[in-house]
């Protein structure tokens, strides 16, 4: 059988250091919002793995909503535009929330989201990213709470694509060269 594992060069995050961030995460924010109810907003599509499990880990009442924004194409770089392509489904004026991302690369994106979200009135805004690239960084945008610092490599799995593809990797590595196109 040719399965999808076979197309990783390296495994840079196993299950279990994804899930030992996750939880840092969850005991980190836990501290932070005691006494409080926090409203967790993916950011999708890479960020619906990360969301799960941190949500899970979470023992403070939290909702969860999602939106969907795109700043890139099926490559690797991004384009420089952000366009929204689903919106919130829920008022924020007044509640404080956490934007949760897989990865935090250039910023573009994130820095055009909390852009618009703070727009809106929340209480509180926070970042929650599973990894960070900072080397990329083309904005000044950094995150409340921090997975893992990488370094500048294009990596897939546990919810970060490949042109749509790799998403369903329980952990992060890296593809062999031929499979990127
Ligand atoms: P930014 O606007 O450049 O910070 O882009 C963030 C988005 O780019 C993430 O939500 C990912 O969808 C995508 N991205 C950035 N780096 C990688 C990577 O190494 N692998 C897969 N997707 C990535
Ligand atoms: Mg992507």
């Amino acid at each position: 059988m040719n399965g999808i594992h076979e197309h990783i060069l390296e495994i840079l995050y196993s299950e279990e250091d994804l899930a030992a961030m996750c939880q840092r995460i969850a005991r980190e924010i836990e501290r932070d919002y005691a006494g409080k109810e926090v409203l967790l907003i993916a950011v999708l599509k890479g960020s619906f793995v990360f969301m799960a499990d941190l949500a899970r880990q979470l023992n403070i009442p939290c909702s969860v909503e999602f939106m969907a924004v795109s700043s890139y194409g099926n490559g690797m770089s991004t384009s420089g535009e952000v366009c929204v392509k689903k919106d919130l489904d829920c008022q924020i004026a007044g509640r404080d929330i956490i934007i949760v991302e897989d990865i935090l690369d250039s910023g573009v994106t994130l820095s055009y989201l909390k852009k618009l979200l703070t727009a809106r009135g929340p209480a509180s805004i926070r970042i929650a990213t599973l990894l960070d690239k900072p080397e990329r960084r083309k904005t000044d945008i950094y995150a409340d709470y921090v997975g893992t610092v990488i370094p500048n490599k294009f990596i897939v799995g546990y919810g970060l694509d490949y042109a749509e593809q790799y998403r369903n990797l329980p952990y992060i590595g890296v593809l062999k060269p031929e499979y990127y196109s």
